[in-house]
């Protein structure tokens, strides 16, 4: 059985923790990760029979019965990941009837999985059926967008735009638009559920006040899909309060979903 702090899933999960980490994205313990394993490589480095213990889920997910999660710890803080990854992290599946998690590996502590645990399974199912490829749900909570919550309309197609407006890349890397959801108590199935309904039609969810959600196939596309949109409430964090003389228009909007072969969520481009 080969050592699972060499396997590639694991190393690049420190990575982007602790680029995440680094970005300012998770003070304390804010933020969460859980990244779909497939069983053949989570066989190389575990003993798929060596359950250490089961924890109930709260919730049923048959949907993603049999299925493998690294998954960061509830109260956890991403900037020790690094230093101690079978504490902070834990690899689980979920059991055939859909309402509990085996841990395999990690919580070493007598930890948890996050407890926003609902709002990543919830989303995994929804991201799954429009892409079987999406093996992660990303929270965290950056200062700009978070910022931007406060100030700006939370329509969500206002919000896209204006978000759009603010570099030119943006349309290409999310031209399905940004989510977003109004405050709401964290941590319940009540918001896994209204994350996963956002999920179908977006890849970023916002939740206004509190932080964002990510969905994407590997870490490093889900990074930069919230690094990107970060980048973009930034840029209007710097400009709100000034008078604007320039913008990027519909018609060069337009323009760039002709050059990247992208096509701009229906109805938010005139
Ligand atoms: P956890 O420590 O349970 O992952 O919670 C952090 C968080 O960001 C809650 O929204
Ligand atoms: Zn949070």
């Amino acid at each position: 059985m080969k050592d699972i702090l060499t396997a590639p899933f694991m190393v690049e999960m420190i990575r982007t923790t602790t680029e995440m980490y680094r970005h300012g994205w998770d003070e304390r313990n804010g933020g969460n990760v859980s990244l779909l394993l497939e069983e053949k490589d989570v066989a190389e480095y575990l003993d798929l029979n060596k359950v250490l213990r089961t924890e109930p889920v709260g919730f049923k997910a048959p949907e993603l019965a049999g299925k493998y999660f690294l998954v960061t710890g509830t109260g956890k803080y991403f900037k020790n990941i690094q230093y101690a990854p079978d504490v902070n992290l834990g690899l689980l599946r979920i059991t055939s009837d859909g309402d509990k998690a085996e841990i395999l590996w990690g919580y070493s502590d007598g930890g948890r999985f996050t407890s926003e645990f609902p709002a990543h399974m919830m989303s995994h199912i929804a991201r799954l059926s429009a892409d079987s490829e999406n093996h992660v749900v990303m929270h965290c909570h950056p200062a700009n967008l978070l910022a931007m919550t406060y100030v700006h309309s939370l329509d969500e197609k206002a919000f896209t735009r204006t978000l759009w407006q603010m570099c030119t890349e943006c349309i290409v890397v999310f031209p399905d638009g940004v989510n977003v959801l109004p405050w709401m108590l964290c941590g319940t199935n009540e918001i896994g559920e209204a994350t996963a309904e956002k999920m179908n039609t977006a890849r970023l969810v916002v939740w206004s006040q509190h932080g964002i959600y990510g969905a994407g196939k590997d870490l490093d596309e889900t990074f930069g899909l919230i690094e990107t949109a970060e980048k973009a409430a930034e840029i209007y964090m710097k400009i709100a309060h000034l008078p604007l003389v320039n913008t990027i228009t519909d018609e060069q909007l337009h323009l760039l979903e002709g050059r990247f072969g992208v096509k701009a969520r229906d109805g938010y481009l005139n």
